[in-house]
């Protein structure tokens, strides 16, 4: 029970409401019972101060920077661990052991190829098909292959069809990348790690082998296992709220793929480096940082600014750090964009209106050079984060559909339309 509550007065009445405290993090007041109490709805616009949910997979301290998995700090994951392993650790709630972890390393590699039918709806798509439209599509479809994973009241085809989308997310992600090259498509190789084969899917072909930089492939993974999960940002609230209604896992992944496809979250990373490239040489960024601080104005500095983070983003930093590792490995260490996100980054931090707003370079920021340096055009960008967060969808989808409280997703609104009015027939009007 609930010792906290709080009051709410309208007018000459006032209600009690109980008020529930997480592990740690800020307080949630329970307005559950409000509208059946005072016939009043919260107005919250954006959910800035909503808690949509209770989760126990992410916690995020905006104020102080943080960003814990199940409680562990990003940064010793992104350093210690690899991205399997925070799959683990996301979907079951804890480290795995070795026997764990070798087990799950398994089952995940053994589902990494898809149907053999489906690579006919690649096909399908325009020539210059964007590869988010290419993954919302077949993404989607994976629900007319996989009957035997459908029925999401059995925990046990819960866990297979996570597995399946975990396992086929990159072989479908390097698929869209290859039809949108116009090169064959590339089987998954099982004796490579995850990041690995994902490298090797994208950048092999049938007539020249891509021979594997460990750097590399290790920027892959850090990148993946930064991108893993992010407490109820808009692409997974999308997936919680497809989910409420019982719809299917994969569709509820493809719904999550369309909304993170928009600049403001997920398709930040590419409109970032297309603004690196369009500002082009330092000498042009205070023309840039104007237009971001003029009201009339729409431009935004993009990579910059997060709606909880307004600290320094965490990822950031770890992100910033693989940047210069990738760019040194592959011999762009004097990238000219390189130069201008560094220089860019250090006015925004002494910039009054940045420093006023908390605008801090956020995880995109960096990662789209570093994509660029690995090799993948920026029309993949957003394809990655999406091969990446998969798997935190999918955990909180889980905890979701596991939560005996369950109900369906269903936000009210406040009504400003018109007033009830008499139909006017057609022949009485002009
Ligand atoms: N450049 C210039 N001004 C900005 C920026 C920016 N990038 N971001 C916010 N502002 C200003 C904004 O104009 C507003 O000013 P005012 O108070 O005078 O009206 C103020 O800061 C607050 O902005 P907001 O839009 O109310 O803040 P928000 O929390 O709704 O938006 C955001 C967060 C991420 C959508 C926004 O900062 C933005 O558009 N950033 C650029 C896009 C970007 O980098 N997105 C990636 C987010 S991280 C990846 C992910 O987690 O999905």
């Amino acid at each position: 029970m609930s010792e906290k509550t709080a009051t709410l007065t309208i007018g000459d009445q006032s209600w009690s409401m109980p008020i529930h405290s997480g592990s740690i993090g800020p307080d949630v007041i329970d307005i559950t019972k409000l509208y059946g109490q005072t016939k009043a709805f919260t107005y919250d616009p954006g959910f800035t101060s909503t808690a949509s949910c209770s989760s126990e997979i992410t916690y995020i301290d905006g104020d102080e920077g943080v960003l814990l998995y199940r409680g562990y700090a990003i940064d010793e994951l992104a350093e210690n661990g690899d991205f399997l392993e925070t799959c683990y650790l996301l979907l079951y709630g804890e480290l795995p052991n070795h026997a764990q972890k070798e087990d799950f390393d398994r089952r995940v590699t053994r589902h990494t190829m898809i149907h053999e039918q489906m690579t006919r709806f690649f096909s399908g798509f325009r020539r210059d098909a964007h590869p988010m439209a290419v993954m919302v599509g077949v993404v989607g479809a994976l629900s007319s292959f996989y009957h035997d994973s459908l029925d999401i009241s059995d925990p046990h085809q819960r866990m297979i069809a996570s597995l399946r989308m975990i396992a086929k997310m990159p072989t479908i992600a390097a698929m869209a990348y290859k039809y949108y090259i116009g090169q064959p498509f590339v089987y998954p190789k099982n004796s490579l790690d995850y990041s690995a084969n994902f490298l090797h899917m994208c950048f092999s072909t049938p007539c020249e082998d891509y021979p594997i930089d460990p750097i590399l492939a290790r920027a892959m993974d850090r990148i993946f296992i930064l991108h893993a999960d992010h407490e109820q940002n808009a692409s997974t609230s999308t997936v919680r709220l497809a989910g409420s209604s019982g719809a299917n896992p994969f569709a509820c992944i493809a719904a999550g793929i369309a909304c993170l496809w928009g600049p403001a979250h997920g398709g930040a990373n590419e409109a970032a480096l297309l603004m690196l490239q369009e500002i082009g040489t330092p000498d042009r960024i205070p023309e840039f940082v104007a237009r971001a601080k003029d009201k009339n104005d729409p431009f935004r500095l993009m990579g910059f600014g997060h709606r909880v983070y307004k600290n320094y983003d965490p990822r950031a930093k770890i992100m910033q750090k693989t940047c210069h590792e990738v760019l040194a490995e592959v011999g762009h260490a004097d990238d000219p964009l390189l130069q201008v996100a560094m220089e860019l980054e250090r006015i925004a931090l002494t910039d009054d209106y940045f420093i006023e707003k908390k605008l801090y370079p956020n995880i995109d920021f960096y990662s789209g050079i570093t994509l660029k340096a690995l090799g993948f055009p920026t029309a993949m960008f957003t394809v990655l984060f999406a091969v990446a967060r998969t798997v935190g969808w999918i955990a909180q989808w889980k905890e979701m559909i596991e939560d005996p409280h369950q109900k369906i997703g269903r936000p009210r609104q406040l009504y400003t339309g018109a007033a009830p009015r008499d139909y006017l027939p057609y022949d009485k009007r002009d």
